[in-house]
């Protein structure tokens, strides 16, 4: 049935919710229809990503002209993420031998129930204050190309001013060593941007920060926490608790190709 929808796993509503929260920032431009969000950005670590959920089998190809054609008129490249739940057919195929984009790469989906957590051991500490981490650097910026990092601090203490997400860290000799930010919807905590800077990996700090995210999140009655995670870090999230229930693919539609594309006036038919 057309227009029967799936239910999205939560990974996929957060992800959805958090694009959502960036894209609304000025110097972004999205685009939404059911189930799908997608823009670009003006800013250096804004966001270049189709977020979509769901594709339907009969419509897919036509969905994801569209999409591309909307990048290629604004000049810009994209991350194309889709979810676990996102579409009956081979999409990872059609995106790679028929539009060539680049991938695909596996981003594990993970959940965690809320209610019967326990924190153990060192939980870090709310940074309600956006000015402490202009003072003493977000981690999550540091992980960014140097002349994106600036606009990455501004981003999260837009997003902090507006309520639209909570940033937590872990202190080590004083210094903000580690941080995760939570973006919350639908009573789901979804865990974004967890970084510690390199002088203070394996420490304890991103175990720290996530659980002081979680305390908070559990406080405020919500059912579960969700991230998704680089298939190379699931370990530390396992010792969370957190289980994986799919993956995210990334598709990456090149510069390069979307200048091509551009030339022909069309994505490849
Ligand atoms: C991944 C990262 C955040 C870990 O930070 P960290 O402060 O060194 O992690 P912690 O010291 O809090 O580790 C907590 C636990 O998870 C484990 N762990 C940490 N990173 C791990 C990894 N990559 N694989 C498996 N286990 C890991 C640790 O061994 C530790 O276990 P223990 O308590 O039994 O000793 C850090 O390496 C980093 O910033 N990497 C680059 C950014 C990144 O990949 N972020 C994750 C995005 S999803």
């Amino acid at each position: 049935m057309a227009n029967e929808k799936p239910s999205l796993n939560p990974c996929e509503t957060n992800l959805l919710a958090w694009f959502r929260a960036k894209y609304s920032l000025d110097g972004h431009t999205s685009f939404e229809n059911d189930r799908a969000l997608w823009g670009y950005s003006s800013r250096k670590a804004g966001l270049c990503t189709i977020a979509k959920c769901h594709f339907e089998e009969e419509s897919v190809r036509q969905d994801i002209d569209d999409i591309l054609r909307s990048y290629q008129q604004e000049n810009s490249f994209a991350n194309i993420l889709y979810g676990p739940s996102s579409t009956p057919i081979n999409l990872k195929d059609i995106l790679r031998k028929e539009r060539h984009c680049m991938g695909p790469r596996f981003l594990p989906g993970m959940v965690l129930e809320l209610r019967n957590l326990q924190l153990v051991g060192w939980v870090g500490e709310r940074i309600s204050d956006a000015s402490v981490i202009r003072e003493k650097g977000y981690p999550a910026a540091l992980w960014q190309p140097k002349d994106s990092r600036k606009d990455a601090t501004d981003i999260i203490t837009e997003l902090m001013s507006k309520g639209l997400a909570h940033t937590f860290g872990a202190f080590i000799e004083g210094e903000l060593a580690s941080s995760a930010t939570l973006c919350i919807s639908d009573g789901i905590a979804g865990i974004y941007e967890v970084v510690t800077k390199k002088e203070f990996r394996k420490r304890g700090g991103a175990r720290a920060a996530v659980n002081a995210a979680l305390g908070f999140a559990k406080d405020l009655n919500c059912d579960s926490s969700v991230l998704h995670s680089y298939s190379k870090v699931t370990g530390l999230y396992e010792k969370l608790g957190y289980q994986n229930i799919g993956n995210f693919t990334s598709m990456y539609y090149s510069r390069t190709r979307m200048e091509s594309d551009r030339e022909t006036g069309t994505v490849p038919a």
